[in-house]
């Protein structure tokens, strides 16, 4: 049996996913989650999927009480950390609730760890901490910064990541920034599930596609891309998943006894200092970017189902193009995107049109 892994925020979109891809690596896993922004369905899906109940605990990452005790029933290797609230405009209404959940919440999170001595963590960032990008490709040595209060966030767990392995050398602190998260998995059982009309651009097509939804508003057609709509990096939810298992197998290996022999024996230099990450950011995404309307051109093809949609205004806090240089998650953890724009809506599809209330059943 491989190590054990916390997986915080497990039972949401991108945790649902990640669970199955870590079960399919060999890990144990204890998901928890205060479902606030999740349902009981995913994880009992999730169980059904890998044909094994799973460890869930409802709780709290402010609850360092709570925490403890799963700490205590468990020995982890390290924790994936994506439990945080993501909305762009909600943050801007409600910073504080931002504040409190995904920077005082990390901070509880990372106190209970130190205390337990469990020091890997693979932490959920974001492209958003880049703002507004002065080079496309973005890698991963761009300046960051942020305009509203879920990026500051992500910018500020960011700087606490750095400044605790710059603290303590026993830290070893993976930082993903994911681009965007699109797809679902290809049962079509698990998939994206937003509590009310969809901000983002996947969701909102696919709940035009269903009928739920009359047509999509296009934000903006004049910016200077390929044919005047928003262009990002679109990427497939599970090869994403894939992102947190290679991270966690770099971690394993930078860590392990026989790593710092080895490369104390080859490198005069290299103490055990060696096996220490420190505070690692890496980009996941495709490396390529689509526009809007390719994107919804993609999707009408895959579901024969056509997508109205007129333009208007650009949404603010909006940039005209997004998408990652991916070379360092190569080079450095092996990982690459794998599945195509048409799989990402064809998986979509799937989901949404065999759940079109999603995880609401009754
Ligand atoms: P999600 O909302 O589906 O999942 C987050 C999970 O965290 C939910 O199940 C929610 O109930 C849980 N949660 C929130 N606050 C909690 C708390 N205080 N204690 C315990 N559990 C809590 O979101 P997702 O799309 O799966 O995103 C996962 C992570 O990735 C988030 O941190 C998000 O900011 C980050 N991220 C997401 C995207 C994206 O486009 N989906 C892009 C970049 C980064
Ligand atoms: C948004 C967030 C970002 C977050 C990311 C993933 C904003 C300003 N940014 O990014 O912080 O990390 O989601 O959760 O909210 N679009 C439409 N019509 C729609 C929805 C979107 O035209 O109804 C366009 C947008 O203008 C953009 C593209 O589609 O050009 C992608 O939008 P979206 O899916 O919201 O992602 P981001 O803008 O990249």
């Amino acid at each position: 049996m491989k190590n054990k892994i916390l997986v915080t925020g497990g039972a949401g979109y991108i945790g649902s996913h990640t669970c199955i891809a870590l079960h399919e690596a060999g890990y144990d896993i204890v998901v928890y989650d205060n479902l606030s922004n999740s349902s009981p369905e995913a994880i009992k899906r999730v169980s059904t999927l890998i044909d094994q109940p799973i460890e869930f605990i409802e709780g709290d990452i402010r609850d360092a009480e709570s925490l403890k005790q799963v700490f205590t029933a468990h020995h982890f290797f390290g924790v994936i950390h994506f439990a945080g609230l993501k909305a762009v405009g909600e943050s801007v209404a409600k910073p504080l609730m931002y504040y409190n959940n995904n920077v005082s919440g990390t901070i509880t999170l990372l106190e209970v760890m130190s205390e337990y001595d469990v020091k890997n963590l693979v932490f959920s960032s974001s492209a958003t901490v880049y703002g507004d990008p002065e080079n496309l490709p973005i890698n991963e040595e761009s300046p960051r910064s942020c305009t509203n209060p879920y990026g500051q966030s992500k910018l500020a767990v960011e700087h606490i990541l750095e400044d605790l392995a710059k603290s303590d050398d026993r830290w070893n602190l993976i930082a993903l920034r994911y681009f965007n998260p699109v797809g679902a998995h290809p049962s079509g059982q698990i998939g994206e599930d937003p509590n009310d009309i969809p901000n983002n651009l996947m969701p909102y097509i696919s709940q035009v596609a269903v009928g739920k939804l009359k047509q999509l508003s296009i934000f903006g057609n004049d910016y200077p891309t390929v044919d005047g709509t928003g262009v990002r990096d679109f990427i497939h939810v599970t090869d994403l998943a894939q992102g947190h298992v290679a991270a966690l197998n770099y971690l394993e290996q930078q860590t392990s006894p026989e790593k710092s022999c080895l490369d104390t024996a080859s490198t005069k230099q290299t103490s055990s200092k060696s096996s220490s990450v420190g505070f690692l950011p890496i980009n996941l995404g495709t490396g390529k970017g689509t526009s809007v309307l390719e994107l919804i051109s993609a999707f009408s093809d895959v579901s024969g189902q056509a997508i109205p949609y007129q333009f208007t205004a650009r949404r603010a806090g909006d940039i005209a193009s997004c998408y990652a240089s991916a070379n360092k998650a190569k080079s450095s953890l092996g990982w690459q995107a794998k599945l195509p724009i048409t799989d990402m809506c064809q998986d979509t599809w799937r989901w949404q049109s065999m759940n079109p209330n999603g995880y609401n059943i009754s």
